[in-house]
């Protein structure tokens, strides 16, 4: 690939940066170390988190390429910035839950922590003034966000990486109790988007149940970046 220089900056969301490169085929992604959480109301600034997931996404997105999902990931171009293809995006977040944790807790009223077999999944409208609404595949559907064999995909995709993902946590010693993922279009072809971070899932030790992701921002547990970082080292990650 030739070498790819830096544009301008296309959007900037919560905690990732995006700019136009001098290929129009992709982008500059840069992680930033902003935290956010009950969609941008409580923000801080962590030190050292977005160099740390940086290397988390590359790793994971590696991971899923080898195993057959297609990312927009391309590689590694800084400490802080990846060099991904430009993908039309589909405003939906695709959540898989193999136990029950955060918002099903307070919506289904259930307790924190149940097994949920077969593992659900939900997709949510990407708005943060709306707090991020769960809708169903019908509405994605009639507002035309995404076609129905891209739904068909998305559905598909995101519990590939389930089982994937289920699997290479549980050997490095933890729990995926859930994630969320985002797809875009390119070339007429679904790509995984966005990120694989510990910002997006949570993340539980197999032994303790200590939570090691975002829930630690968000609950105010202490040492946030370290528990990424704990859950980067179990994985190989270095
Ligand atoms: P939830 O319990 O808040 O619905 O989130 C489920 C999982 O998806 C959790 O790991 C956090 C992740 N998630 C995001 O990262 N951003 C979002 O906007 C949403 C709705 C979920
Ligand atoms: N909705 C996500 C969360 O609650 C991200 C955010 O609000 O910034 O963590």
């Amino acid at each position: 690939m030739e070498n790819i220089e830096k544009g301008k900056l296309i959007s900037s969301g919560k905690a990732k940066s995006l700019y136009e490169s001098s290929n129009p085929d992709y982008y500059f992604m840069h992680y930033r170390d902003d935290t956010s959480a009950f969609d941008g109301v409580k923000k801080e600034s962590l030190e050292g988190k977005g160099s740390t997931n940086n290397k988390f996404n590359a790793f994971i997105m590696d991971f899923l390429e080898q195993k057959g999902v297609p990312t927009h990931f391309e590689k590694l171009i800084s400490e802080t910035e990846s060099l991904v293809k430009k993908l039309e995006m589909i405003p939906v977040e695709c959540v898989v839950r193999n136990i029950a944790a955060g918002s099903i807790c307070k919506r289904l009223g259930v307790e924190e922590g149940i097994d949920l077999n077969p593992p659900t999944f939900e997709f949510f409208y990407k708005d943060d003034e709306l707090h991020d609404p769960m809708i169903n595949e019908f509405h994605i559907k009639s507002f035309g966000w995404a076609s129905e064999e891209q739904v068909k995909q998305m559905q598909e995709k995101t519990f590939q990486v389930n089982d994937l993902l289920k699997e290479l946590f549980a050997e490095a010693g933890m729990i995926l109790v859930d994630y969320k993922l985002e797809f875009g279009s390119f070339n007429g072809d679904l790509l995984l988007g966005d990120e694989f971070t510990p910002d997006g899932c949570r993340v539980w030790d197999s032994e303790t149940r200590e939570k090691l992701d975002k829930d630690r921002f968000r609950q105010d547990l202490g040492d946030v970046v370290e528990s990424y970082q704990i859950i980067a080292k179990k994985l190989g990650i270095e």
